[in-house]
């Protein structure tokens, strides 16, 4: 039941659940309150006050049990020289949204930040309203992104239909630009390195030993970038998003542009290693704005991984056994007592976050059979987060979440 409740709080919209016991779930997520109806078999629950990420809860087997959350984490910890001293919430307002919202897409963006607003894009889709190029198309700031998503879906996917390295290779630059920001230094002036395109502007933050593995997609997107003339930093997170979409089952992330470039270098240190404690990397996903909980959903994109680089003696195998599909084995297969599947090469960092006090609960609750949907939004959640992290114009952007390809929810 807790992991219901916890899976509740990181799921936009989500005000109360049902779980069916005494067996595991499964767990039901509503968006609003209905009429009471006695049953042994459920358990209710509710959700009060603000989301927040680091559940504290209380339930019992009656229907509409209520459950207090509170923030009671604060990444915190005497054993590492990472000791965090403030708590993260993962809903708190970044960049120029803290000094108000001025804007239509300032609020919205300010809703998803909050966890108010489904993360993923649920349209039907977008028509472009002439050639590249035309002066239709450029009269609608979204029309060149959607033949930039044309370009790259077939580039992400193989001939079956799963993803491919381009794909994975590009969703691992989103967070690798991105993840260059931290709350810490920010206040002490260094706000700069985030979702900048950086990575890709600056050689010095290209060649940098945590990016190895990059350079390919990262000579990628600056031929992308030569053929349309798009900003770096709006190309690196659509493409991640784009190639998100295009595994099968992935979620298709609400998605901006409008960003400003930069090819100063990120500040160094930001970036998590797979020998990291725990400790280390709830800190600097903490830093970053993100919880516990959030890193826990974030992680998931192992679920497309293969490493070259942290063991080059057995390069190209996989974080879980599909590395093609975006789905839930990679917490199945990491999750505590989970044996490891033979071709499968697991990162100490994705095991031990398996069982961390702080994760193991969220990530055993997506692990559980049917929870693929629950994984999509919290994803979709904390990666609009990280999508816009160093972005201080944020009430001046673009929403281009329509040009996306469509969700593919069902695989083969
Ligand atoms: C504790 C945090 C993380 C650590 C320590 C970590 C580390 C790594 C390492 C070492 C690799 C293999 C690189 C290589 O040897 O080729 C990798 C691959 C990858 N990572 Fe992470 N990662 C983390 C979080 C994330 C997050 C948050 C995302 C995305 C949201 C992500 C996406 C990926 C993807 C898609 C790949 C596959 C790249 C490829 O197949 O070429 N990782 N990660």
């Amino acid at each position: 039941m807790s992991e219901c409740l916890e899976l509740c709080s990181v799921t936009a919209g989500c005000i109360l659940v049902s779980w069916i016991g005494p067996q595991r779930g499964p767990c039901y997520l509503k968006n609003a309150a209905y009429q009471d109806r006695p049953n042994a078999q459920v358990t209710g629950g509710k959700l009060i006050g603000t989301p927040s990420s680091t559940a504290s809860i209380t339930s019992s087997a009656s229907l509409s049990t209520t459950a207090s959350r509170s923030i009671s984490s604060s990444s915190s910890s005497t054993s590492s020289a990472f000791v965090c001293t403030s708590s993260v919430s993962g809903w708190e307002l970044i960049g120029d949204l803290k000094g108000g919202v001025t804007s239509p897409v300032g609020a919205n963006i300010s809703q998803l930040l909050k966890g108010y607003l489904d993360a993923q894009a649920r349209d039907g889709g977008y028509t472009a309203p002439g050639p590249l190029n035309s002066t239709a198309c450029q009269s609608d700031t979204c029309c060149i992104w959607s033949y930039i998503a044309a370009d790259l879906y077939p580039f992400f996917q193989e001939t079956d239909g799963q993803c491919n390295q381009w794909a994975r290779r590009a969703i691992r630059l989103g967070f690798h630009d991105a993840a260059g920001w931290s709350k810490p230094n920010a206040a002490a002036g260094k706000d700069y390195g985030g979702a900048d395109g950086s990575i890709a502007l600056s050689a010095e933050e290209a060649g940098r030993p945590e990016h190895l593995g990059l350079a390919e997609i990262i000579a990628k997107v600056q031929e992308w970038q030569q053929k349309y003339g798009v900003g770096m930093a709006d190309l690196i997170q659509f493409a991640s998003n784009v190639a998100a979409v295009t595994c099968p089952l992935g979620p298709r992330v609400r998605s901006f542009v409008g960003r400003i470039d930069s090819s100063t270098p990120a500040p160094t240190g930001l970036i998590p290693s797979v020998f990291d404690s725990t400790d280390k990397i709830i800190c600097l996903f903490g830093d970053k704005t993100l919880s516990a909980t959030q890193l826990t959903a974030l992680m998931g994109a192992h679920s497309t991984s293969q490493q070259f680089f942290v063991d080059t003696t057995q390069a190209g195998l996989p974080q879980d056994t599909t590395p093609g599909i975006w789905d839930t084995q990679y917490y199945a297969q990491h999750r505590p007592g989970a044996a490891k599947p033979s071709g499968v090469f697991q990162f100490p960092s994705d095991l031990a976050l398996a069982n961390d006090t702080r994760t193991k609960s969220q990530w055993t609750s997506f692990a559980l059979f049917g929870s693929q949907p629950l994984w999509a939004g919290g994803y979709a959640t904390a990666y609009v987060r990280l999508s816009l992290l160093g972005v201080n114009n944020l009430n001046n952007l673009t929403e281009c979440s329509h040009v996306l390809p469509q969700a593919r929810t069902t695989f083969p």
